[in-house]
């Protein structure tokens, strides 16, 4: 049997979908309880950012995990697909009335995604002072925190409802679907298996 960490968050409710809809089976969670046993796997769920950790400790054989944080964490797993959904972009964000000086000395950043920031601004070539947030980060420009951020934008809305504009695209994220290193040795069979089927149900989905 494998075990597949599903994350709470922005991929939640797309992930259930592709899941019960490939093995024709409901996918519910009863009240507050974490972990689901259906007739083809066992389920847990987890925080967002923390479904590495469990594919990473073999806690889980099997996690959906966007983009950003498998870049961001640069971790020893097996990506094994891209499921086409959760697509966002990993933007520089600024105030409205701003521009990013390439020329500045060093300049702020608040950011959830500390190291993807700090390759790209070293890929510039520019400073950087990083400030690591854990969420509503489009506030920081605003109190003076930061001179700028480094942020997912997916819709746009919050930027723009912020009074901030997007200055420079670093990368596309989209959820991936991830297996453990040794899981994908010994439960091979089984999750080339699940490949297979998600593979073809993604298809038809997108
Ligand atoms: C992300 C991101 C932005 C928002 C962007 O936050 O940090 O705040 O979504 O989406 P939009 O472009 O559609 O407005 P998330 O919802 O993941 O919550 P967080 O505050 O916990 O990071």
């Amino acid at each position: 049997m494998l075990t597949i960490a599903l994350p709470k968050g922005r991929i939640a409710d797309q992930t259930l979908e592709v899941f019960e809809r490939a093995y024709g089976e409901k996918i519910e969670f009863d009240d507050r309880k974490l972990i689901l046993e259906t007739e083809n796997f066992k389920f847990l769920l987890v925080k967002n950012q923390d479904v590495v950790e469990y594919v990473l400790h073999q806690a889980a054989d099997i996690g959906i995990a966007g983009l950003d944080i498998l870049e961001e964490r640069d971790l020893d797993l097996v990506k094994l697909l891209d499921l086409g959904f959760g697509k966002c972009k990993i933007c520089v964000g600024m105030k409205n009335e701003d521009t990013l000086d390439n020329n500045a000395p060093e300049i702020t950043i608040a950011t959830k995604l500390v190291n993807i920031t700090k390759k790209h601004f070293a890929k510039k070539a520019m400073a950087v002072k990083v400030i690591k947030l854990n969420g509503s980060i489009e506030l920081a420009p605003i109190v003076g925190l930061s001179d700028a951020i480094v942020d997912i934008v997916e819709t746009g809305t919050t930027m723009k409802q912020n009074g901030l504009k997007v200055v420079e695209d670093i990368m596309e994220s989209s959820a991936h679907l991830i297996a453990n290193k040794n899981s994908y040795i010994s439960k091979k069979e089984e999750i080339l298996n699940l490949y297979k089927i998600i593979n073809d149900n993604i298809k038809e989905l997108n």
